[in-house]
């Protein structure tokens, strides 16, 4: 038999371990070990992108890692996006602008697209596209997916004005 190993992460800010085999993958660790199955499974080539999730703050193909890879870093999954009473501004932007159809693909564009807006809130559509190359949408709704992550941008540039002026605020109030 083989000989598991332990594998302890960050998963959503809570810390989770779990004995596994040594050939394990990230995806399986997540879904199959601690029930994260927002992450989902569309291919086994590597293309599809619907395992997408971030590994220290990085998307990565959750499929294309082993679990032991994983050992230590902070993964964040789409469970650890937003909540039913608050969404995620990417999760508003897609409601919003109906930026999904059958929803398969949607964990994992959702995923690129937050490692994209963390990085650059005001992308270009070519660079929205390019950042999530990697996710294949089979219902093929890409244009949808492109207005959805323009609004997520707009939502939380708002947002973050307005962190900005409350913060000024509170420093005015404080002089
Ligand atoms: S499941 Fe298709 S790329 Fe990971
Ligand atoms: S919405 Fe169906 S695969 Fe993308």
């Amino acid at each position: 038999m083989t000989k598991k190993v332990n594998v302890t992460v960050n998963v959503n800010g809570k810390t989770r371990s779990a004995e596994v085999e040594p050939r394990t993958l990230l995806v399986h660790l997540l879904r199959d070990e601690f029930n994260l199955t927002g992450t989902h499974i569309g291919c086994d080539t590597s293309q599809c992108g619907a395992c997408t999730v971030l590994m220290d703050g990085k998307a990565i193909k959750s499929c294309t890692v082993l679990a032991v890879q994983a050992d230590g870093t902070a993964i964040t999954t789409v469970e650890g996006l937003g909540s039913v009473e608050k969404l995620h501004p990417i999760q508003q932007g897609f409601w919003e602008e109906h930026g999904l159809q059958c929803g398969f693909c949607t964990p994992g564009v959702m995923m690129a697209a937050s490692n994209l807006l963390h990085e650059n809130l005001n992308p270009t559509e070519d660079e929205i596209r390019n950042a999530l190359e990697g996710v294949i949408c089979r219902c093929t709704g890409y244009q949808f997916i492109v207005k959805a992550v323009q609004h997520a941008a707009k939502l939380m540039r708002t947002e973050n004005e307005e962190i900005a002026i409350a913060e000024a605020t509170l420093t005015e109030g404080e002089r």
